[in-house]
């Protein structure tokens, strides 16, 4: 039998500072997350000075705690894997010096892990029989990517947002409707109260890619020419357009790598309205998976899980790894 892999995930890219045990990369042993919501909420978003600062507070007790949950000590961790890029410079440096340093102190592997790879592997964890080819839509607060995933570490992007990620989209709409930071939760919420009743404008390009600011924008002038508007009505018409435009590229997308597998992967992949359109397309005999909802928004066991996938094709890093704001993946 083969001996199992302990990897240790650290993740600090935006305002979670998570960290998790993952047994051979599919399996969760710990998963802390200490979220900074209630924090960079009275800013109306992430305060990133303040993000950094937090994840220096937390990271080692969150350390603690993912090793106490899981049963394990330093001595049993196979390999080291952090979140380099992409995300906030300040905060993602916390995680991976805090990564060096424990990789160099107790003499382990260290793993560079791309956050939206992360975001993908998330998938791995809740569908324990998933493996690729597949078409990944990734939908975030910074990203919006239809990813041909080919094998676990060979990735093709297909389209992408052109503007704002389809999470931005969804907090800044709520921001100006008087919903709190994180504003995507609250209007799914409040989406249900209402009808898909207004005319939002769709963009669609010749290629694959997207553009979410034309209906923000949009959504944005309605609200300040009628304050009244029905706000329910607002989220439900914003929801759908949106919903609509993804769709359309990802049917377009299956088509073109002629894959009939689609994984839906990070936060904005939690919305209860997405999640319905995309398995209606199950009648249409495509495969559908979504990450638990726990592993939609931003955690430590999916930055593992896709760890786990470099250390088995010895993709290890070395001590010079600096964090990439702005990596591509
Ligand atoms: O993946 P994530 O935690 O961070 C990034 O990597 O960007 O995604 C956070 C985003 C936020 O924009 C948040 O509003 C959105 O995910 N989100 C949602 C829902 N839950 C989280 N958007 C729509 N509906 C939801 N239920
Ligand atoms: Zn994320």
């Amino acid at each position: 039998m083969e001996k199992d892999i302990y990897i240790l995930g650290i993740e600090s890219s935006c305002d979670e500072t998570s960290v998790s045990v993952v047994k051979n990369g599919r399996e969760v042993l710990s998963n802390i997350i200490n979220s900074q919501i209630n924090i960079h909420k009275k800013f109306g978003g992430v305060v990133p000075e303040i993000a950094s600062r937090n994840h220096i507070e937390a990271i080692s007790e969150v350390t603690k705690q993912a090793l106490l949950e899981a049963k394990l000590t330093f001595n049993d961790i196979d390999a080291i894997a952090c979140t380099y890029g992409p995300g906030l410079v300040g905060a993602l440096l916390v995680g991976v010096s805090y990564a060096k340093a424990l990789s160099y102190a107790l003499n382990k592997p260290l793993i560079a892990v791309n956050h939206i790879q992360g975001h993908i592997a998330g998938n791995y964890i809740t569908h324990k029989e998933l493996k690729p080819q597949f078409l990944c839509v990734i939908i975030s607060g910074g990203h919006t990517h239809l990813v041909n995933v080919k094998d676990y570490l060979e990735f093709e992007i297909l389209g992408k947002t052109r503007d704002d990620a389809i999470g931005e989209a969804f907090d800044k709409v709520a921001r100006v409707i008087g919903l709190e930071y994180p504003g995507g939760p609250k209007i799914d919420k409040l989406a249900y109260e209402g009808e898909p009743n207004i005319e939002l404008p769709h963009t669609y390009f010749d290629n694959l890619d997207f553009s979410f600011s034309g209906i923000k924008t949009k959504i944005l002038n309605l609200y300040h020419k009628n304050p009244n508007i029905n706000k329910a009505d607002l989220c439900a018409s914003f929801e759908k357009t949106a919903t609509d435009m993804l769709i359309n590229n990802t049917l377009k997308a299956i088509k073109q790598i002629n894959i009939k597998k689609i994984a839906l992967a990070g936060g904005v992949s939690a919305n209860s309205y997405i999640r319905n359109s995309y398995k209606e397309l199950e009648k249409q005999g495509i495969e559908v998976y979504f990450p638990d909802i726990s592993l939609c928004t931003d955690n430590a066991a999916m930055i593992a899980s896709a760890g786990y996938y470099n250390y088995i094709n010895e993709k290890i890093a070395d001590l010079k790894l600096n964090a990439i704001p702005n990596l591509k993946i």
